[in-house]
């Protein structure tokens, strides 16, 4: 992806690159005239795009570029993260957003594995309200994914890119109305690029606390055609079948939020909420202290067994993944690191993500190549052995300019 030239982007000062998409670069940035420091996110206008289509589409972009930033600037939140200005400069549009001090839910779940049940259903609960209050004032997300769910030093979330994925549409890096990026999170109509509303954002989101709560994601493939196949016409196994120590009720939430067609979920983000709170406030009750720090006393007689669970699998064959539905059970880890970041991984030949990622791959040799704008494609032939992680890090070579 091409970079701005200079230092600034609308009057904003670029001080650092902090990430990339797949529809443009972050930068944390300074308004000058406030002082305020911003993150910009910034979108190539209508690179990319073949010639001929743009004629029903190009001109028109600004407005319709403004009337998705301003419904996206109107939603004040305490869990989202607020849109301060949108614009145009040349070459880019820029969206100037609250800038967060913490990390992505993706880097959580990166690091956990299996995030903690109770966190993660907090996370999805404060998430399907800020949901409820933007989906009320017709704002939808439509990118609902660990990485927009940013968490600050005090753990609590704020959802980011409120509606970006259409304003990002209007910039024609892509050619029709699907999501480039992640396509994991996509809603079944957003697949086939049907209408959408505000249920679209909530089975994204039980996508997400499905992933967060068992450590894999529910449409995982390596092929971009197999996993959006998946999503049309397949019911993953529910959480409590995949990792048994999920209660049921929390499974069947998440199940509900991802229902196959809109009116098998919740219809409001509010119900998802409630649901999840309810949860939360009976698993307290049943265990009280479960949120206090935890002490060896405190982890109490269930962490116990959950540890000696853990050691009969381990010494019954090392076979973590049981499902008998999702996967077969020889699967591994690839782990990707480009330097620079931000390099499309193709996994045998399917786009899978930017670097720094990690996929869950089936065990056996797997051709990976990074390609990044600017640089020369590098490639690895891999062979990853069953629950082991290998990691592909691969330097990246500029081309010469010019
Ligand atoms: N408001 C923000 N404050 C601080 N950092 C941010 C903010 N928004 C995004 N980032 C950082 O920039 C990175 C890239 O964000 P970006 O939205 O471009 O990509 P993405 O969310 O991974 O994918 P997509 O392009 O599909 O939205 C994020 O992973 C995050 O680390
Ligand atoms: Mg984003």
């Amino acid at each position: 992806m091409k970079e701005p030239q200079t230092g600034k982007v609308g009057r904003y000062e670029l001080l650092a690159k902090v990430g990339q998409g797949a529809m443009g670069i972050v930068y944390r940035a300074q308004d000058p005239t406030i002082r305020r420091i911003v993150a910009l996110k910034v979108v190539p206008v209508d690179t990319g795009e073949p010639e001929g289509t743009s004629g029903s589409r190009g001109r028109s972009h600004g407005s319709s570029f403004d009337r998705e930033a301003q419904a996206a600037g109107a939603l004040l939140h305490p869990n989202i993260v607020t849109l301060y200005d949108a614009g145009r400069d040349g070459d880019w549009y820029y969206l100037a957003m609250e800038f967060i001090e913490g990390e992505t839910f993706a880097a959580e779940i990166a690091r956990e594995g299996r995030v903690r049940i109770e966190r993660a259903a907090e996370v999805a609960a404060a998430v399907a309200e800020a949901l409820d209050v933007a989906h009320e004032r017709g704002v939808i997300h439509r990118d609902i994914k660990p990485a927009n769910l940013m968490i600050l030093p005090d753990r609590s979330v704020k959802v980011a890119d409120f509606g970006i994925a259409r304003l990002a549409n209007a910039s024609a890096t892509m050619t029709t109305d699907m999501v480039v990026g992640t396509p994991y999170y996509m809603s079944p109509e957003q697949v086939r690029g049907g209408k959408l509303d505000g249920r679209s954002d909530l089975f994204s989101l039980g996508v997400v606390l499905y992933e967060a709560i068992t450590g894999r994601r529910p449409f995982q493939a390596d092929a971009l055609a197999t996993i959006l196949n998946n999503i049309l016409n397949t019911t993953p196994p529910a959480p409590h079948e995949v990792e048994p120590d999920i209660p049921r009720e929390l499974s069947s939430i998440v199940m509900r939020a991802m229902g196959r067609t809109p009116e098998e979920r919740y219809a409001r983000g509010k119900e998802l909420a409630g649901d999840l709170r309810g949860f939360l406030g009976a698993t307290s009750a049943a265990a009280p202290g479960g949120n206090r720090p935890r002490s060896w006393r405190a982890m109490g007689a269930g962490a116990l067994l959950a540890l000696v669970a853990a050691i009969v699998l381990i010494v019954a064959g090392g076979a973590f993944k049981l499902s008998p539905v999702a996967k077969p059970a020889a699967v591994g880890y690839l782990e990707f690191v480009s330097e620079p970041s931000g390099a499309e991984i193709f996994l045998d030949g399917a786009v899978v993500g930017r670097t720094p990622y990690t996929a869950e791959v089936s065990a056996g040799q797997h051709e990976v190549e990074f390609r990044k704008d600017g640089y020369y494609p590098a490639a690895q032939s891999p062979s990853v052995e069953p629950n082991k992680r290998v990691v592909i890090e691969l330097p990246m070579l500029a081309r010469k300019e010019g």
